[in-house]
């Protein structure tokens, strides 16, 4: 520990004797501390305490209006949980019960009146000198708490990209720009937030819709970009991707990966019961619900290798057509809100916008 820190450490004394305090500061100015306060009134003590933030106070036990004991206990709801500013007694009461009874009440070390220079000296400096090594300690363990916050920060950040990478993949062959997965993503955020769900519940949505097709992977290219009709066999095959992304996603003890394997598995029912695994109304898992809404809006308004892209009031009308039979009405309705309030619009439409300047056939296909 550099001297010059203990040296530049703020002292406060409080006894009602002026001489006491008098001799308390001269010896410590002529040992080199700057900076000291001395008080002779104990009842001023608290308000200078918050205002001059001492490193070390020194004070009396015997004093009237407020002593020492008085006082040890009032600072103790001053000095903040983790902090170490410590209290030297100066007392001519060299009593077993006063010297306990000060130490009970968080005092660190004793002078005995009339006070030995040399002595003084050398407790004020080991009590700073502990003093700092606190601070030090406290600034190392705060500045590896930081730490330990940007790694678990950074890694939360890998593992949502790592999942954005995966829905990439899945959508790679029929939606080589990738933005479908994150657009259904924020779109299902818009409507989740919209009908009122709590801001945490809302991101796992978030980052979990993307995934709903990741089982695409297991379909074979023949049937999954056929431009043409599918017929019932290759129609059983393709619907089978539900089953395959809760596979995937299956066994997971995190939030966004159990969401993303309901959502999977349950984002091609329908609310009248005619889905792929006949779940009907409320049954089918609200986040299902979601995606299935904003999935059928942005694969209509969107381009892929075997359809065109048509504008955001077909995918609108269609959805309404659907209210109560495809789509919960209740969702439906909210959806629908969406678009006066301008989210849906214009996130829609800049999304479309984004997708063309990047891909001029694509804006051509419009
Ligand atoms: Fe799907």
């Amino acid at each position: 520990m550099q001297k010059e820190i203990i040296q530049n450490s703020r002292i406060l004394i409080v006894d009602d004797q002026p001489e006491n305090v008098l001799l308390l500061e001269r010896t410590l100015r002529g040992a080199g501390y700057m900076l000291i306060t001395g008080l002779t009134d104990s009842r001023k003590a608290l308000a200078t305490f918050s205002e001059f933030q001492p490193d070390l106070i020194a004070m009396d036990l015997r004093m009237p209006n407020v002593d020492g004991f008085a006082l040890l206990k009032q600072l103790r709801s001053r000095v903040a949980t983790g902090e170490f500013v410590p209290v030297l007694v100066l007392t001519a009461d060299n009593s077993r019960k006063a010297k306990q009874e000060a130490l009970a009440l968080g005092a660190k070390d004793f002078l005995t009146k009339p006070i030995d220079v040399g002595e003084a000296l050398l407790r004020i400096y080991n009590l700073l000198e502990t003093r700092w090594l606190h601070v030090e300690l406290k600034q190392y363990n705060e500045s590896l708490e930081e730490k330990v916050r940007e790694r678990t920060k950074d890694l939360e950040q890998a593992q949502l990209e790592i999942l954005q990478r995966l829905a990439l993949a899945a959508e790679y062959r029929d939606d080589c720009t990738g933005q479908h997965t994150q657009r259904v993503g924020e779109l299902a955020a818009l409507l989740a937030r919209s009908i009122g769900l709590p801001a945490d519940h809302v991101e796992v949505i978030r980052h979990a819709a993307p995934l709903h097709d990741v089982g695409k992977i297991g379909i074979p290219d023949g049937i999954l970009l056929k431009p043409s009709k599918l017929t019932e066999e290759e129609y059983t095959q393709i619907k089978r991707h539900a089953e395959i992304g809760k596979i995937i996603l299956s066994g997971s003890k995190f939030p966004i990966l159990q969401m993303a394997e309901r959502i999977a598995l349950y984002h091609h029912e329908r609310w009248d019961g005619n889905g792929y695994y006949r779940l009907q109304g409320s049954e089918i898992p609200l986040e299902a619900r979601i995606v299935s809404i904003v999935d059928v809006f942005d694969v209509i308004t969107h381009a892929r290798p075997y359809k065109v892209a048509l504008g955001v009031d077909v995918a609108l009308d269609e959805i309404e057509r659907e209210r109560g039979k495809q789509f919960d009405p209740t969702l439906v309705d909210a959806f629908l809100e969406l678009q006066p309030s301008r989210g849906l619009r214009e996130l829609g439409t800049a999304l479309i916008q984004a997708e063309s300047s990047q891909d001029p056939a694509k804006a051509e296909m419009k």
